[in-house]
């Protein structure tokens, strides 16, 4: 399921867990194409900046984590990637990772033919596995543990603004404590991370982040962005970025891997459904001023909104605009509200 604009893009926009439960069947994982755009932006980052992508709390035991996706990547794309227990191969990158030892099967379809296997063998071995199922499929993961609430473990190359390296080891509340009107999501924090923990065979949940960014790379590392931001582009070239995660629940360990894929696309045609574009002004125009500055949006606020009315065919100034103040009392609330499923 990609990203739903429909249920994500909401107002008045809440900053809620917005969990809902997957269709039944639906996939975690996007397999990818030898030389596409997220491998290859995958590549330059554990090529440069391995050091902060690929991260574990000293001492945390990620093997049978890492083995439970790595069984659970065959199941769901066997056309994508196998694995017997000892050997993982990416069948589309002709690349295998045979406990840490990287074997390339057949020449490389892309580049000079080697890019997979190359990067791979310059990460620490522990990590090869980790490095191929990023490669190999679109998402980025990171380890949920239920038994301490921590995330204890992560392989992010792709960061939507954030640091992994400020993150990993931490409890689930103090990896979202920067997070603006976030309330909701910090009392919620302990039930959270046992929900999406939970037994394999009830629900598997997912949910969907977005927000209209300056550029348009996918790996979003602080320390790779322009300071300050938005000095280069104006709102009619701008980016929308957004997330789908997911959890896939591993209840025998207490624990969950969560999925995180990345897009990125011209704004204008993410919105060039005039309701789409109606929506996204009604959203934004309803944000707190924490969030807005928690996304980076308060100096374009304005010209984003009148680019977006026109583009929505949104009349008058404040066409849809909810009063701040009321939504920042909202958000004080029970965080009941129509929209995604909210987690039970
Ligand atoms: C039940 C699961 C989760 C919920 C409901 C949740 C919710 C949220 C929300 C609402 C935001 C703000 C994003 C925005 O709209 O701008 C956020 C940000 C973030 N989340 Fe989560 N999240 C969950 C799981 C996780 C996990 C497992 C990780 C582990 C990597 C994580 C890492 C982050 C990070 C790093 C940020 C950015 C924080 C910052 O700006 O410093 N989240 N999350």
């Amino acid at each position: 399921m990609p990203f739903d604009f429909d249920a994500a893009v909401q107002a008045p926009f809440r900053m809620q867990p917005g969990l809902r439960r997957m269709a039944p069947g639906a996939a975690h994982l996007t397999p990818l194409a030898p030389g596409e755009r997220h491998q290859r932006e995958k590549l330059a980052v554990l090529s440069a900046f391995a050091h902060q992508a690929l991260l574990q709390r000293e001492g945390f035991e990620a093997r049978p984590a890492l083995q439970a996706l790595a069984a659970h990547a065959a199941a769901e794309h066997p056309q994508a990637w196998a694995w017997d227990g000892q050997r993982a191969e990416a069948r589309q990158l002709a690349t295998a990772v045979e406990g840490e030892r990287v074997v390339q099967t057949a020449p490389g379809r892309f580049g000079l033919g080697d890019e997979v296997a190359r990067c791979l063998s310059c990460l620490p071995g522990p990590w090869r596995l980790a490095g191929l199922l990023g490669l190999a499929f679109a998402e980025d993961f990171a380890i949920v543990d239920a038994r301490d609430g921590t995330v204890p473990w992560m392989a992010v190359t792709l960061p939507s603004h954030w640091a992994p390296e400020e993150k990993v080891g931490r409890h689930f509340a103090a990896v979202h404590a920067p997070v603006a009107d976030n309330a909701l999501l910090l009392k919620a924090s302990d039930s959270l991370v046992r929900l999406v923990s939970g037994d394999a065979n009830e629900a598997r949940w997912e949910r969907f982040v977005w927000t209209v960014t300056d550029h348009p790379r996918l790996h979003a590392h602080p320390a790779r962005l322009a300071h300050p931001r938005w000095q280069d582009t104006p709102v009619e070239r701008a980016w929308w970025r957004t997330e789908r995660q997911t959890f896939i629940p591993l209840p025998a360990l207490g624990q969950a891997i969560f999925t995180i894929e990345v897009a990125v696309t011209p704004l204008a045609e993410a919105v060039a459904e005039p309701r789409r574009a109606a929506a996204l002004h009604a959203a934004i125009a309803s944000m707190s001023e924490g969030v807005l500055a928690y996304r980076g949006l308060t100096g374009v606020r304005e010209p984003l909104l009148a680019w977006l009315r026109t583009r929505g065919g949104v009349e008058g100034e404040d066409a849809g605009v909810e009063d701040v103040k009321d939504v920042k009392d909202a958000n004080a609330g029970d965080g009941s509200r129509p929209g995604p499923a909210p987690p039970a």
